[in-house]
């Protein structure tokens, strides 16, 4: 069933909580809501709002906003050793996360607590902890706006690398997700590898599903801002990934300096966190708007913020990296 909504106010649509409008906004369940939406022909400017947790409106809307409301989770098929679980788009990331705990089923438990729905999750091949969503991405199912046709995408030609796929890029615009599926493991599979993980699950008895999700729900709400509190969108830039000759230049100034492996051949991947900290920003306010005092990755709106105020402060976190590291550093959240 199709809600419809006209000048809409996305100040609640967006976890930055910055109040601009949108002419038009449609939430959607099924792909013959997405065939009527479309029945007229395929508006000039379109696009899809999921959660809200990854963009930056910086003014007005004049287009169709589309909203994924499709709630079902259904296990497709399990051979024993693992299953095969067909999520809608609607669904909420961290609702499927808790899903999965409880039926003890591993891959996508590093992945708790990130804020978001499951058709956004291929997107930006969401991560944490040492572990990305395209891993137990199977499929992804599609509308394909331009012929009407349902298409089905397997995880080899998604196009999967870090923060990115191919939805956002060669398929921008032009298909909405409608559903995803997952390959979850009946064998426990932990990764604990990452930052303060294995510390955090050992405190809590051991690597049992229940315990890896408390202890990186944990580490999450320490080190994050709860967009209901304080407007975010969590990771405002990517990580950057640079030759191997600069991040050896850096680490000889550096030595503390975090690096990690690329999957990019000749290249490293440079913590923006890190560099942003170091370039004197963390904590820094300006304004209604400001850097994460406890992750500077982390723009936040501290009140009645603008999207143009945001933007300001990421261009001149930007300029600080660049002029001291000569790093740039690239916004990860998609700005409208
Ligand atoms: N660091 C600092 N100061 C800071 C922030 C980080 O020195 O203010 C250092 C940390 O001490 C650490 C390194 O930078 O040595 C990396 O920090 P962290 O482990 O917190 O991870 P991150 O690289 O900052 C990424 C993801 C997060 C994800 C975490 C944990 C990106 C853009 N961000 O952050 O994802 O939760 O790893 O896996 O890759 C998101 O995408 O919205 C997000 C929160």
């Amino acid at each position: 069933m199709i809600r419809e909504f006209h000048a809409v106010d996305l100040q609640p649509r967006n976890s930055f909580g910055v109040r601009q409008r949108a002419d038009r906004l449609v939430e959607f369940e099924t792909v013959g809501d997405l065939r009527s939406v479309f029945a007229d022909g395929v508006p000039e400017r379109w696009m899809v709002i999921s959660g809200g947790n990854n963009v930056l409106f910086t003014q007005d809307y004049a287009g169709l906003l589309l909203t994924p409301v499709s709630q079902g989770i259904r296990v497709l098929h399990d051979d024993g050793a693992s299953v095969c679980v067909r999520v809608d788009a609607g669904v909420e990331w961290d609702d499927l996360v808790a899903w999965a705990v409880g039926r003890d089923l591993w891959g996508i438990e590093n992945l708790s607590a990130i804020p978001g729905k499951a058709g956004a999750a291929p997107v930006q091949n969401i991560g944490a902890y040492g572990c990305e969503a395209g891993r137990a991405i199977e499929r992804v199912e599609m509308y394909c706006v331009e012929s009407g046709a349902m298409l089905t995408l397997d995880r080899a030609h998604c196009g999967f690398g870090y923060r990115d796929s191919v939805f956002k890029r060669e398929l921008k615009g032009r298909i909405v997700i409608t559903a995803i599926e997952l390959r979850l493991s009946h064998v426990p599979q932990p990764h604990l590898g990452y930052g303060d993980v294995e510390r955090e699950v050992e405190a809590r008895g051991g690597a049992t599903l229940r315990n890896i999700r408390d202890a990186v729900c944990a580490i999450r709400r320490a080190k994050l801002p709860d967009p209901a509190v304080m407007g975010n969108a969590g990771s405002f830039f990517k990580n950057p990934v640079v030759e191997l000759s600069v991040a050896e230049r850096l680490r000889a100034e550096y030595p503390d300096m975090p690096c990690y492996p690329s999957q990019k051949e000749g290249c490293v991947k440079l913590a923006a966190g890190w560099l942003i900290d170091r370039a004197g920003m963390k904590g820094f306010r300006t304004g209604h708007v400001g850097v994460h005092d406890r992750q500077a990755l982390v723009l936040v709106n501290t009140g009645g913020a603008t999207g143009l105020e945001v933007l300001e402060l990421a261009r001149a976190v930007q300029a600080k990296v660049r002029d001291r590291f000569g790093v740039e550093i690239d916004t990860e959240v998609n700005i409208c």
